[in-house]
């Protein structure tokens, strides 16, 4: 196989000190996300739906298979099959196939079985991973779905929308519900919208590890 080349564009080598600004402007917008639970029914325009799968659609993935695919839901009668489906495996997850030692992991963030903004949010974005695709076998998938879902997010917060991360578990009904194949396995159900008026989050969600906790810098060993 010959790898063809093509000049390195669009890069910006920055001053140091503009870095540290960017990157401290970055961590200010980035440290006011927060996982929202309670979402208004303002509708979100299709389009910046569509611009922030395309950043997703940056993400590096495993042998650049890109192995993901985003059904991004506003239909109502969807919504309210996939909100009656998700309740129905959250409670036999929070009455019974869960562990106490993940129900008390959860207990400080107050979730139940009541999944209301999965009709209330106006949009749902289901990400998929592709086991195979159209080039055949697909590497690090679950990884790249991450890193695609993370940006997904980033997007989303970046122009002032909450998103929710949701994991009903187990999600094989949403293969159904959104008519994906079965190469395919459902990653995370991410609820998109703005925050309801007066919208709470967790205390909790707010503790954030110190870096000192986070990193292990090795840098050059101390001479003897
Ligand atoms: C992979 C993953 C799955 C999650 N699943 C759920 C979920 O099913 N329901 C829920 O309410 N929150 C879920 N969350 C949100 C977390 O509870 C939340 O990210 C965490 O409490 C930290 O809060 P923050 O996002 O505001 O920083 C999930 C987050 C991740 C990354």
């Amino acid at each position: 196989m010959s790898a063809e080349a093509v000049p390195l564009t669009g890069y910006e080598r920055l001053p140091e000190s503009d870095m540290a600004d960017r990157l401290a402007s970055f961590q200010d917008l980035m440290a006011k996300r927060r996982t929202i639970r309670d979402f208004a029914d303002t509708p979100v325009p299709r389009q910046l739906i569509e611009q922030a799968i395309r950043v997703a659609g940056t993400a590096p993935s495993g042998a650049n298979h890109q192995p993901w695919h985003f059904v991004a839901i506003s239909d109502p009668k969807t919504k309210t099959a996939i909100r009656q489906a998700a309740e129905e495996e959250e409670r036999a997850f929070y009455h019974g196939r869960a562990s106490d030692e993940w129900l008390d992991a959860l207990e400080p963030l107050g979730t139940d079985d009541q999944k209301p903004f999965l009709e209330t949010a106006p949009w749902l974005i289901a990400v998929f991973a592709q086991k195979r695709g159209d080039l055949g076998k697909n590497y690090y998938v679950t990884e790249s779905v991450g890193l695609a879902t993370g940006l997904l997010i980033t997007a989303l917060h970046s122009v002032g929308l909450g998103t929710l991360t949701h994991t009903p578990a187990p999600m094989t009904f949403l293969r159904e519900i959104c008519g994906r194949p079965n190469t395919e396995k459902p990653f995370v159900l991410l609820v998109v919208g703005y925050p309801a008026e007066g919208c709470k989050v967790p205390s909790y969600a707010l503790e954030k590890k110190p870096l000192s906790e986070i990193v292990t810098f090795k840098t050059q060993a101390p001479s003897p």
